[in-house]
């Protein structure tokens, strides 16, 4: 943590001053591990909150809750290419072919179901959509640069189009194991082992890495993308200058658009800088589609595969000769963009706020930070602009230790390295998306295995944990849960 982070969070502090006070007038046992409310808080994504129910199946659908009349319109038909089922090409409908050769799944909400999060294969025979399995050769240890595997490429697609064969079946294995909590409570951790069975295209390079990976929930990404660089890069300190243990570093990558490097936001491991590459990066490597800013026809397709490679694709040259033309992209990443984040529902109970205050005590919050203001320029979306946002997230990368390592690098990030998980909207999962299946790769089959696997920057935190009393655990889950 810097003091960027503390500056932060002077005006976060000065605005609950009133409420402190109150605090200190009240009775001494009231005082004890409680936290102030913050007015706003209830509102993690500001006036882009959204306006309707968290506490059913859609609470992850609904479009920012500022959005004029006319911008909801295009939020729809955004929605309605995050939903089309794409097809092969040639094909009669011309604005909907050109899928795969190759490819993860046939739309984008097929992975992120109900615009939540992703889940691994159930068992064994189950296929792993909503999932999906990043390969590469790191050429020094767990340092970049990676290159693809040469017959593979950088990611195994499960699926292909008629004609073709798909790479392989990923399998998922478990290996359970005991942790020890204070108070006498035991949990087991699921520890996941990848395998890939039915290869197509012949064997891997033995020095392939696999990173397992479930789809992110898709809330409030137009607002962590009007963060300004400078207010990411303010809680970053590579050297861990102030010697607390976390250190915290930006993934600077590529964006396409603009030519040059930036802070990653998006991903696991932050490895895509906005909303709109990482949805041509989707298009591209899970369902094999051109955009202009990734423009190969045939995805994730290498030269080994030959068939695919020279495989009919959809691109048309009346619409700028890609298969996804500009205004689609532009559509979709619009609708991505304005997921609103749901309202806190209980922010401001006993529980909540005692836990809230431990997990500032216990280091959570040096990682997880609370709060930004995003932006207020005149490029910034009239929804985005200006807002006090709640994203418990620095955008940054951390080493999480062996446990979560998949040594697999991407852009600047190393095999221990992944970003800080935004947690907001994280209580509504098991409402949206029917199970409590968190991290990168689902292990954690809630949120207190999710807290147990934290380990390297993250490994003092996760003992505070695992030392406090088993009621301060659940005030600390009950404020995680009503975020
Ligand atoms: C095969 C499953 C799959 C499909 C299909 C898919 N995604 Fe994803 N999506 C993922 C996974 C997995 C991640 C995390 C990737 C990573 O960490 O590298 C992700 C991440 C994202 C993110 C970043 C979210 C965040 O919190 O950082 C966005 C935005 C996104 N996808 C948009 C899309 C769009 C738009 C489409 C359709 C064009 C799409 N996705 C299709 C699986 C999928
Ligand atoms: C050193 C930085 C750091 C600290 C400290 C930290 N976390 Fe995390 N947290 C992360 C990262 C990075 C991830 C993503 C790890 C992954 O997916 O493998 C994560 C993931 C999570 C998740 C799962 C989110 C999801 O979407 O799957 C939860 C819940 C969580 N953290 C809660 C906590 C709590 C509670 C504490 C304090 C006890 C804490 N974290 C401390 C960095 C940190």
């Amino acid at each position: 943590m810097t003091s960027g982070l503390r500056r932060r969070y002077l005006p976060i502090l000065a605005g609950a001053g009133a409420i402190g006070w109150l605090l200190l007038w009240q009775a001494p046992e009231l005082q004890a591990g409680s936290a102030a409310f913050v007015p706003g808080e209830e509102m993690p994504g500001g006036e882009a909150t959204s306006r309707r129910s968290a506490k059913n199946a859609n609470a992850f659908s609904h479009a920012s809750g500022n959005a004029g009349f006319d911008r909801e319109f295009d939020f729809k038909i955004g929605n309605g290419i995050f939903r089309k089922l794409w097809v092969s090409a040639p094909a009669s409908t011309n604005s909907s072919d050109g899928l795969g050769p190759l490819y993860n799944a046939r739309a984008c909400q097929r992975c992120h179901l109900k615009d939540g999060r992703g889940h691994p294969p159930e068992n064994l025979s189950d296929n792993a959509v909503s999932m999906l399995l990043r390969v590469g050769i790191p050429l020094s240890g767990d340092k970049p640069p990676v290159k693809p595997d040469p017959v593979y490429g950088g990611q195994i697609q499960d699926f292909a189009i008629q004609g073709h064969k798909p790479e392989a079946r990923i399998e998922l294995r478990y290996e359970e194991f005991a942790v020890e909590l204070s108070g006498g409570e035991t949990v087991m951790l699921r520890r996941p082992k990848i395998e890939l069975a039915d290869l197509a295209y012949g064997a891997m390079h033995p020095d392939v890495r696999l990173s397992a990976r479930i789809a992110n929930q898709m809330i409030g990404l137009g607002l962590l993308e009007a963060i300004s660089a400078p207010d990411i890069l303010a809680n970053a300190d590579p050297e861990d200058a102030d010697g607390d243990g976390i250190s915290g570093r930006p993934n600077m990558v590529m964006n396409l658009e603009a030519g040059m490097a930036e802070p990653g936001r998006f991903g696991w491991k932050a490895g895509q800088p906005t909303v709109r590459q990482q949805s041509a990066a989707a298009f591209s490597g899970d369902m094999g589609l051109s955009t202009s800013l990734i423009t190969p026809g045939a995805g994730d397709c290498t030269e080994p595969q030959a068939a695919c490679l020279q495989a009919k694709n959809g691109a048309d040259p009346a619409e700028g000769n890609v298969e996804v033309p500009d205004e689609m992209l532009d559509l979709v990443a619009f609708y991505a963009r304005n997921l609103a984040v749901p309202k806190r529902s209980d922010a401001q109970s006993d529980q909540v706020l005692a836990g809230k205050a431990l997990f500032s005590s216990a280091g959570c919050a040096a990682c997880h930070v609370p709060s930004f203001r995003t932006l207020d320029s005149r490029d910034v979306a009239p929804e985005q602009k200006g807002q006090t946002i709640w994203p418990y997230t620095d955008l940054l990368l951390h080493d999480m230790g062996d446990g979560l390592a998949d040594g697999l690098p991407e852009g600047q990030a190393l095999g221990r390295e992944w970003r800080t998980a935004p947690l907001w909207g994280i209580g509504a999962t098991e409402i949206v998306s029917g199970h409590t299946l968190f991290l990168h790769d689902g292990r954690a089959r809630n949120l207190t295995e999710a807290i147990l696997w934290h380990g390297g920057e993250a490994q003092a935190a996760r003992d505070a944990f695992a030392a406090m009393t088993p009621k301060e655990r659940a005030d600390l889950i009950a404020f995680v849960s009503s975020l």
